[in-house]
């Protein structure tokens, strides 16, 4: 088995051998995870921590039930009801949680490099649940591991990931992921949000929605970040939809087999239309499912092995 991490904080960190490593481990909890009794005592005795700064429906409920999957005790860290209200710094949030010897923290925050800042005074594991519009790896490899499972390999497969790119830290994690395992990634979406910068990840970039769905093996459609746009990137939400949502008439030109994915939470009738979010081309439940088996996986992997020199 190839994996030698302490903590998890993006995608540039594995090598595709460790990304396999993870999709193979996910398959088996994938298997625990449909079974009546939904439990292993693999991690227990060990305390894990969720710590969202944010909010999240799918990572952070999908952590918790990983950890219970394992056995191991959960904290679901209540951001509103916690000292940070009264002005407590991270590093003393922090601090203080580790006092009660956890052994891992699952962080999700607004600021970019959060869960990385965290790791290098901490003595526990970190998982990076999402740092603002940098990465969120966990997504990228349930991703990834969805992928395989409907299309059996990654390589010369095409990707095409489309709409407000500038500030998803799921398009970032999921470009560098699918480059490094051989898929060709398109992004496609407004000029403003979709800046040519994103080339030096090695995504090809085409504005015309109904040209870069040509052919395509899976389409994965991203939220509009209505939140963290500060200006105005496109004239209006209706021109917005005409051009750039996923309509039954578009995503006829993708291949015949294609399927569509969305990270979540979706907007139905903006990202793409309701028929096709329920379509049976949709695989967007199928990733939620997956979502726990590699987060369990992860898991495992990083607080698992009782022997591993786990080096960062
Ligand atoms: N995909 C995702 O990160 O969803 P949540 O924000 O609900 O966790």
């Amino acid at each position: 088995m190839i994996f030698n991490h302490k903590h998890l904080l993006g995608i540039n960190q594995l090598t595709p051998e460790e990304i396999m490593t993870i999709l193979d481990t996910a398959e088996s909890f994938l298997e625990v995870s449909r079974r009546e009794i939904k439990k292993v005592p693999t991690l227990r005795g060990r305390t894990i921590v969720n710590l969202f700064f944010e909010p999240s429906t799918r990572t952070r409920s999908s952590f918790e039930l990983a950890a219970k999957r394992l056995s191991a005790d959960i904290l679901n860290f209540n951001l509103l009801a916690s000292s940070v209200v009264k002005g407590e710094s991270l590093k003393d949030t922090i601090l203080n949680l580790e006092a009660m010897n956890i052994d891992a923290l699952i962080v999700r925050h607004s600021a970019s490099g959060a869960p990385h800042f965290i790791s290098s005074f901490c003595k526990s594991h970190v998982i990076n649940a999402g740092d603002g519009t940098h990465e969120h790896p966990t997504q990228a490899l349930l991703d990834a591991f969805t992928l395989r499972q409907e299309k059996k390999h990654f390589s010369g497969l095409k990707i095409v990931i489309v709409g407000d790119l500038l500030h998803s830290r799921v398009a970032r994690s999921n470009i560098i992921l699918l480059r490094k395992l051989g898929a060709k990634v398109v992004g496609c979406g407004p000029p403003s949000l979709v800046p040519p910068e994103f080339k030096s990840l090695g995504m090809e970039i085409n504005y015309n929605l109904d040209e870069a769905v040509e052919r395509a093996d899976a389409i994965m459609m991203l939220r509009l970040q209505l939140e963290r746009q500060k200006k105005n990137f496109f004239p209006s939400l209706r021109e917005y939809i005409t051009h750039f949502s996923l309509t039954p008439q578009r995503f006829k030109r993708a291949k015949k087999e294609a399927i569509i994915m969305h990270p979540g939470p979706i907007n139905r009738c903006v990202e793409l239309s309701a028929d096709l979010a329920d379509s049976v081309h949709s695989v967007i439940l199928k990733q939620v499912e997956n979502g726990v088996a590699v987060r369990m996986a992860i898991l495992y992997l990083l607080l698992g092995g009782k022997d591993r020199d786990a080096t960062d």
